[in-house]
């Protein structure tokens, strides 16, 4: 047991919940963020759930006093996307992107670091996404909120300096998220290969200045979130990536 509290949002499903649930096998006390009720969530019952609509500013400001104490890590992984079905996102639909994805950390980080006590050290580990790096039609807006995501990130670990605090990055490739999964299952079976080699020539067609010819693994994520959290102080402004780029960032 680590007997010490985590806070992660967005632990519902997905990622979130696969970094929850192992925080809390590892012993951390953790609270989760979801958005569903806590019956449709796919997290460990380890954790203890909290619903809440991280897109609501009444919401936000509300959380911290929602907690015991101030966490000793905190993981901002909750998103939000646009339905790419639904056509031109709404203004307010843009707005909610932002919201989730880029001010929601941003100002729960700023309140977390306000009530923390001096003598408490606190890691803050920020989800982003290599989509920064290449938006296009479909992904400009969440592109753009993890984009903003990074900028702010950037000035709260400049805030963070000489608070016994650390503000890092986690940057992230294409998930190994059990919608892919099934997708790259079903058109394997389809076309009589390997799930292995649809996944090759999926990533070879989708991100071409990724080196990596398999999704990132929950458990790689994991690995690097404990990573960053275990560096402690000298983590403060770190980015990690672990999402297959290199060959186009070697200039
Ligand atoms: N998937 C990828 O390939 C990929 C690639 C690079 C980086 N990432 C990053 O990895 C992280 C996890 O991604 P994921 O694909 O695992 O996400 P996901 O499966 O779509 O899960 C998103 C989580 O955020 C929660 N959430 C959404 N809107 C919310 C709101 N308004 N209030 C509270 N919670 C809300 C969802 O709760 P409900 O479901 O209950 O609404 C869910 O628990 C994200 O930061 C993402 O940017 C993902």
């Amino acid at each position: 047991m680590t007997g010490k509290r985590a806070f992660v949002t967005g632990v519902s499903k997905g990622l979130g919940a696969h970094l929850a649930s192992c925080l809390a096998k590892d012993g951390w006390q953790v609270t989760g963020v979801g958005r569903r009720p806590r019956e449709s969530a796919e997290v460990s019952a380890a954790v203890d759930y909290l619903q809440a609509d991280l897109s609501s500013a009444e919401v936000i400001g509300g959380l911290v006093a929602k907690m015991d104490a101030v966490p000793d890590l905190v993981v901002h992984n909750a998103v939000t996307y646009p339905d790419r079905a639904a056509g031109r996102p709404e203004l307010d639909t843009i707005e909610t992107t932002m919201r989730v994805n880029a001010l929601a950390p941003y100002e729960l980080t700023l309140d977390l670091l306000a009530a923390k006590p001096d003598d408490q050290f606190c890691s803050v580990v920020v989800i982003n996404s290599e989509s920064v790096y290449h938006a296009d039609a479909d992904s400009a807006v969440y592109a753009a909120s993890k984009a903003a995501l990074r900028v702010l990130t950037g000035g709260l670990a400049a805030a963070c300096r000489s608070t016994n605090a650390a503000v890092s990055t986690l940057m992230l490739g294409p998930l190994g998220d059990a919608n892919k999964v099934e997708e790259i299952r079903r058109i394997a079976e389809k076309r009589g290969a390997t799930p292995a080699e649809i996944t090759r020539l999926f990533l070879r067609r989708s991100n071409p200045d990724l080196v990596i010819d398999d999704f990132i693994d929950f458990d790689a994520c994991y690995l690097s979130l404990r990573y960053l959290a275990e560096l402690g102080a000298v983590a403060n402004g770190m980015l990690c990536r672990l999402d297959g780029g290199s060959a186009g960032t070697l200039v």
